[in-house]
């Protein structure tokens, strides 16, 4: 099964992706939903901002600030517009995008292609054009288009998601701005199979929480779909919880890193002022972003050794373990373990299981999380005492 979507997603993954210019590598920022959920305000928007530029978050990488649901009111105005809840929004959405913009973030805000949304606020289904008129109008630069309350729709998913790709369009058409659309489709979850020509990124399961069963059981369903997702258009294995619930630094290290090689996009969904350094140094690791926004190789990391399971195996909370993907160039290759037992562990592995690893090479190999150089390995890769839930990732560069 996953050998055969394999193969079909590497033609949907990169021939045939809908780039509509906007973001070529996976979008990083922050959303208020995981922390927040319906109590935002554009006071914790602001201060948000500023704690992510003051923190170095922007400086990382880290540039759109994403509103999620709760923004607006249940019923639209009498020509059809959505509105802005007042209390939680006084000064308006415009003035809000100006700010961040000033700052020099870029602005997020979210609908839903159905009724309603999730909590239960007006809806975009037939009023795209509408809706997407007043966004980018309101001056922002990206959209989340949810999935609840839809049941009234005739048609396929692909078909009510893509009336958000034929407003975007128009109104680009109209205005010379395009956003990036992100779309949530949790039904049926085979968003990988329509949406890479319709969007620039895709929910892949079920919301994340907090704690560590939701995390393997998102890399799993992961692991089988990476030929999917190049640039332009990303598998979305939802917004990061580090900093939220009960997750030790070595399981936020290893979801982190897990997202990022997986060239998932990196939302930070937690209250920004209380992170701990530890949290930040996590978040902010320069040489994991750089894989994850590289400009060259659009691919993901995937898996080519399942360590304790055998290879292929579907297993929700023992997913994969070894993961490789080319860096730059073919001469460099990101490599992943995630220890999932309950132990410490050795890892090891020979370099003709891995597809982007030439068995009679020598390479070079940089621990990416101890930022530093292990020394020159030839046929076979061995790191010892692996904590329980935590990850090694390492760039294994060709000697000549
Ligand atoms: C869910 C979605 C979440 C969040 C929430 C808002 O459907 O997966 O990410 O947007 O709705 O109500």
């Amino acid at each position: 099964m996953w050998r055969h979507l394999n193969r079909g997603g590497a033609l949907l993954g990169s021939a045939l992706a809908w780039n509509n210019g906007v973001q070529k590598t996976p979008a990083m920022g922050f959303n208020t939903w995981n922390r927040y959920a319906c109590n935002i305000n554009e006071t914790l928007v602001r201060e948000t901002a500023n704690q992510m530029k003051n923190m170095g978050f922007l400086a990382a990488g880290y540039n759109y600030i994403n509103i999620d649901d709760c923004w607006n009111t249940k019923t639209r105005d009498s020509s059809g517009r959505l509105v802005v809840d007042a209390t939680k929004f006084p000064s308006g959405m415009k003035n809000l995008t100006d700010f961040l913009h000033g700052l020099g973030f870029k602005a997020g805000i979210y609908e839903d292609q159905g009724l309603t949304t999730c909590a239960g606020f007006a809806g975009s289904l037939n009023h795209e054009l509408t809706d997407a008129r007043t966004f980018v109008e309101w001056g922002f630069d990206y959209v989340k288009i949810d999935n609840c309350d839809s049941g009234s729709f005739q048609g396929t998913n692909a078909q009510r998601f893509k009336r958000w790709t034929d407003a975007l369009t128009q109104v680009q058409a109209e205005t010379g701005k395009m956003l990036f659309y992100s779309l949530v489709e949790w039904q049926s979850f085979d968003a990988w199979d329509w949406a890479p020509h319709i969007a620039n990124s895709w929910r892949i399961y079920d919301d994340i929480q907090a704690n560590w069963f939701r995390i393997t059981q998102i890399l799993n369903n992961a692991s089988f779909i990476g030929d999917y997702s190049n640039f332009y258009a990303h598998n979305d294995l939802d917004m990061l919880e580090n900093g939220n619930g009960a997750l030790t630094l070595a399981e936020q290290r290893s979801h982190f890193t897990a997202w990022a090689l997986a060239k998932s996009p990196l939302l930070i969904g937690t209250d920004i002022s209380k992170l701990s350094q530890d949290s930040v140094d996590i978040l902010t690791n320069p040489e994991i972003i750089a894989i994850n926004q590289d400009t060259v190789i659009g691919e993901p990391l995937k898996p080519f050794f399942w360590g304790k399971n055998p290879d292929g195996t579907w297993d929700p909370s023992f997913p994969a373990q070894y993961w490789s993907g080319y860096w730059k160039d073919h001469k460099h290759t990101a490599v992943m373990y995630i220890n999932f037992n309950e132990r410490t562990v050795d890892l090891n592995f020979t370099f003709s299981h891995s597809p982007h690893l030439r068995a009679h090479k020598k390479y070079a190999v940089r621990d990416l999380w101890k930022h530093e150089d292990k020394g020159v390995f030839g046929n076979f890769f061995f790191d010892g005492s692996i904590p329980s839930h935590d990850v090694r990732a390492y760039i294994f560069t060709e000697q000549p």
